[in-house]
């Protein structure tokens, strides 16, 4: 009986690391996503948290990261926030006992299929919302993807020094527009003008913004019973009634929180603030450091991968070009899902079926990156990269498996892209299979005459594109309209049915393949994609690359 009990515990701390650091390391981690729409205060917050954590000195360090509007043909203005946003890729901290790794998701809407594939190694967001703009496009998109994978979610209503609308109108906004059910756990005391502070409800405290400058949290006092009448001393007798009601209205209509819900995407916890004036930020990151998930499990084409694992495994959900163009190699950024990466030690590259070392693993701090020689899940390691490595490519200590959940999602612009120099076409065909592995765009070769056909989400790309193909590989390129509306994923139900055959027959003219060789329909408009569906019920199409 013994022995078999202990044959049981070796085989358990055989698949799991049974040892307290390591647990504790994962327990501690907190790997998330700050997502908006351009200008509702996503790079202030981020700064504002960094100051928190002591990771940055003075406001200012981050805020350059910013595609700058109107920048689409200042290629040195590219050039430099692509320079920077390899710095802010990744910011990590230390705040009370947890580690805090917040990953950049660019704002511009040409960059978005950037931060969905961001997402995808994020294990909570914090979506920020200006209160006089509302609920704006961007976040929409961006939050559909997040509701979509039951990723937790917590809402920052920002700007509230400024005049916005009301609150409750705004959570019904918020709930109607993206589809969530909110609880709030701060509520402000006015706003704007008359903005005194807010009323917390998870600490159940007030926060007060002080008048004159409207620059500093002025005190925080704790209210166990709101019915205190020092509450009408504090903020009034006319915004301590309204207060009350409001507290009132909350607990009647909203439902309290729960950790079991958020941390299923069922339930979005609120918080009111003005990240400018730093007000209402300490208690969103306290909440979120208590309340926000660890590093969690994984699914892979064969399984679910736990954190806890011994083995490690992990995948990579960016490429970074380097900016010297001197040097062709690159960073590729990894999420560590299972398991410690260590310095030196060999992997799987499970595509490529080779074993990889890395002298050199970075890791990321607030302004810097450096060699590191353990990461834990949770944490992102940037790895030194001669071309090996494709956006989506999976690491493991040898077992056969690919991390799910990293898909092309259709483009929005498709055009031809033609050699302008035939004597650099060598140069040419190396600097797009380069950039579509760091996930600049997508490549579809057209079946019928091998055209290329670039796809990208935003039309800033095709200039990025050509201005490093020039630059990087010292290739020139034009581009032609190709009338495409959608990419479409194709998969039939049976290849060898007659249908299929004629499906390939009428479309021959807009069958492609991806860069993996999957087969790709490029229907010129919502209409043909309807008709198409209809007339060839047993050929399936699909709008993400994983064909789900
Ligand atoms: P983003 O990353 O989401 O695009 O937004 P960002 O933080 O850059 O903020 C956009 C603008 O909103 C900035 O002003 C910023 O100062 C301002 N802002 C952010 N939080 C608050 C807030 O709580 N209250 C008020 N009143 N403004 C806020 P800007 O004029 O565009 O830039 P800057 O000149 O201040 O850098």
């Amino acid at each position: 009986m013994f022995i078999l009990f202990q044959a049981i515990n070796t085989i358990f701390a055989n698949l799991f690391k049974t040892d307290m650091n390591f647990t504790d390391e994962i327990k501690r981690r907190r790997t998330f996503g700050i997502i908006s729409h351009p200008d509702a205060g996503k790079t202030t917050l981020t700064e504002k948290l960094l100051l928190f954590g002591g990771a940055i000195q003075e406001a200012g360090a981050v805020k350059n990261n910013k595609i700058k509007k109107g920048a689409t043909s200042d290629f040195m203005e590219i050039e430099r926030q692509r320079g920077i946003s390899v710095a802010t890729s990744v910011l990590a901290f230390n705040y009370k006992d947890k580690k805090i790794n917040i990953l950049d998701t660019p704002g511009h809407k040409d960059f978005a299929e950037d931060t969905f594939r961001t997402l995808t190694a994020v294990d909570s967001v914090i979506v920020v919302i200006d209160v006089a703009k509302g609920v704006e496009e961007q976040t929409e998109k961006l939050v559909q993807v997040c509701r979509m994978r039951n990723i937790p979610m917590i809402v920052f209503i920002n700007k509230l020094d400024r005049e916005g609308k009301d609150a409750f109108d705004l959570m019904d906004e918020v709930e109607k527009k993206l589809q969530l059910k909110v609880t709030p756990m701060s509520f402000p005391i006015g706003m704007g003008y008359d903005f005194q502070g807010i009323y917390n409800l998870w600490e159940k405290n007030i926060n007060l913004f002080s008048g004159d400058s409207r620059k500093n949290i002025e005190d925080t006092i704790a209210f166990s019973d709101i019915n205190n009448p020092e509450l009408e001393k504090i903020i009034g007798p006319k915004a301590a009634d309204k207060l009350r009601e409001e507290l009132e209205l909350i607990s009647e209509v909203y439902p309290s929180f729960s950790q079991e819900e958020y941390l299923a995407g069922h339930l979005q916890p609120v918080f009111f603030g003005s990240a400018l004036n730093n007000f209402g930020v300490r208690e969103l990151l306290d909440c979120f450091i208590e309340i926000a998930p660890s590093p969690r499990g994984k699914h892979s084409d064969t399984r679910m991968v736990e954190p806890t694992e011994t083995k490690m495994s992990g995948f990579v959900f960016k490429i970074h070009a380097n900016m010297d163009p001197k040097h062709r190699d690159r960073l590729a950024f990894i999420k560590i899902v299972s398991g410690t990466f260590e310095r030196n030690k060999p992997y799987s590259h499970v595509r490529l079926n080779k074993s990889l070392k890395f002298s050199s693993p970075n890791a990321f701090f607030a302004e810097k990156k450096e060699i590191v020689d353990i990461s834990y899940p949770g944490d992102i390691v940037g790895l030194h990269d001669t071309g090996n490595f494709k956006i989506g490519d999976t690491l493991t200590e040898g077992e056969v498996m690919n991390f799910r959940g990293i898909p092309s999602f259709s483009p929005e612009h498709f055009r031809y892209i033609n050699n302008a120099d035939p004597m650099k076409s060598k140069q040419l065909e190396k600097g797009i299979d380069q950039l579509m592995d760091e996930g600049v765009a997508q490549l579809f070769t057209l079946e019928m005459n091998n055209r290329k056909v670039i796809g990208t989400v935003g039309a800033l790309q095709y200039e990025v594109i050509q201005y490093r193909l020039e630059h990087e590989y010292g290739a020139k390129c034009t581009y032609e309209n190709f009338p495409a509306h959608k990419a479409c994923w194709v998969r039939p139900e049976n290849p060898k049915n007659e249908e299929f055959a004629e499906f390939r027959r009428i479309k021959q003219k807009f069958l492609a393949h991806d860069k993996y060789g999957q087969l790709v329909f490029l229907a010129d408009s919502e209409f043909t994609i309807q008709m198409t569906q209809s007339k060839f019920p047993t050929v399936k199409l699909f709008f993400t690359s994983e064909m789900e």
